[in-house]
């Protein structure tokens, strides 16, 4: 199959282009900054130097390059420092997730490409009641906090634009197995606290299985939503002691509520403390799928553990 990936030279994208090749796919890449054209054609593909906020260049790169199939990875977070107002933060990347989307559902519409899977996220969406592990047809919060909302609306615009059209939404995990991941370094300088009783859940995903799920969400029928997350959705209590411990930090600060509110806001409270997690069982049932590393326990021991070497991307500064 022809594939478009908008977002190729990415985290995920990055990830995902050798793994498409491998299958016997022929790949066309595309990027932003011009540095990284090399990077998208060491990977196996064919670079193409796209902004997805030019709907008319978005047009013209799918109906030249005629894909069968189009992935949208395209965000904007690289180098991003994540303020205590998470819209300010994300506000590149809800671009890229509503205008970005309805660019390259117009021109998969126009070229006749049927098949379309875009990058969609799960943790911190769904409804902060009931049980802990959410399924994809569980509410999502009907009240995100204050300094989210357009964040979380771009999210729902996203998944609601690609399956209107027949195609798949990913909702990932959170994203980890790159040696830049943004969460390292402030649990390496203890900056990242058990907030209150750390009861919010989180749940993860190593770039590679994120991957390997968006291959076979390429060959499925859509239009479907699938949590892309591992078996092990976790409290903050957990799982954040064992990543300090892998990367040889000291263990995190606890904080309570009302501190961590003053200092980090709403959202690190409610991420901390009333999160839920995803359910990864239809992804499986469905895809087919299957994790390499099932659990963030295997996974965060691999990519940053001493004792298995580190599995790099280029960071940032490489670029
Ligand atoms: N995805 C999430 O929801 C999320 C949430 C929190 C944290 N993170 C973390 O953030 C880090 C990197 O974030 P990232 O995946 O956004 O950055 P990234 O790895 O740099 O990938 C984003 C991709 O989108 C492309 N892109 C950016 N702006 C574009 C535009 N206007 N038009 C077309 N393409 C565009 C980039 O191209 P160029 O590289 O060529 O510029 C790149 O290919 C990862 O460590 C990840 O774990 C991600």
């Amino acid at each position: 199959m022809r594939v478009f990936v908008a977002g190729a030279s990415g985290a995920i994208g990055s990830r995902l282009v050798p793994q498409l090749v491998e299958q016997g796919h022929e790949v066309i890449g595309t990027f932003r900054s011009p540095r990284h054209a090399d990077r998208v054609r060491t990977l196996g593909a064919e670079a193409i130097a796209l902004d997805l906020l030019d709907a008319r260049a978005v047009r013209n790169a799918v109906m030249e390059t005629r894909p069968e199939a189009i992935v949208h990875q395209a965000t904007a977070l690289a180098d991003v420092r994540f303020s205590r107002n998470l819209d300010r933060s994300f506000a590149p990347t809800n671009r890229l997730r509503t205008e970005g989307t309805d660019a390259l559902l117009a021109a998969a519409r126009e070229a006749g490409v049927s098949r379309f899977v875009a990058q969609s996220f799960a943790p911190f969406r769904y409804a902060r009641e009931g049980g802990p592990v959410k399924t994809e047809d569980d509410p999502l919060d009907p009240d995100p906090v204050a300094t989210a909302r357009e964040t979380n609306a771009a999210m729902r615009y996203l998944d609601q634009a690609v399956t209107d059209a027949g195609g798949i939404a990913l909702r990932y995990g959170g994203f980890y197995g790159a040696a830049n991941d943004g969460l390292l370094e402030p649990v390496r300088k203890r900056q990242f606290p058990i907030v209150g009783n750390g009861g919010g859940v989180s749940s993860f995903i190593h770039f590679d299985d994120a991957a390997r799920a968006t291959v076979l969400a390429l060959d499925h029928d859509g239009p479907g939503i699938y949590n892309i997350v591992d078996d092990e959705p976790a409290p903050v209590r957990d799982w954040l002691p064992v990543l300090a411990e892998v990367l040889g930090a000291k263990p995190p600060r606890h904080v309570p509520r009302w501190l961590a509110r003053l200092i980090a806001g709403e959202g690190a409270v409610m991420m901390g403390t009333e999160s839920r997690g995803a359910s990864n069982a239809k992804a499986k049932r469905e895809l087919g799928w299957s994790l390499r590393y099932p659990s963030w326990r295997q996974g965060f021991m691999a990519a940053y553990g001493s004792s298995v070497p580190t599995e790099r991307t280029p960071s940032t500064s490489d670029r």
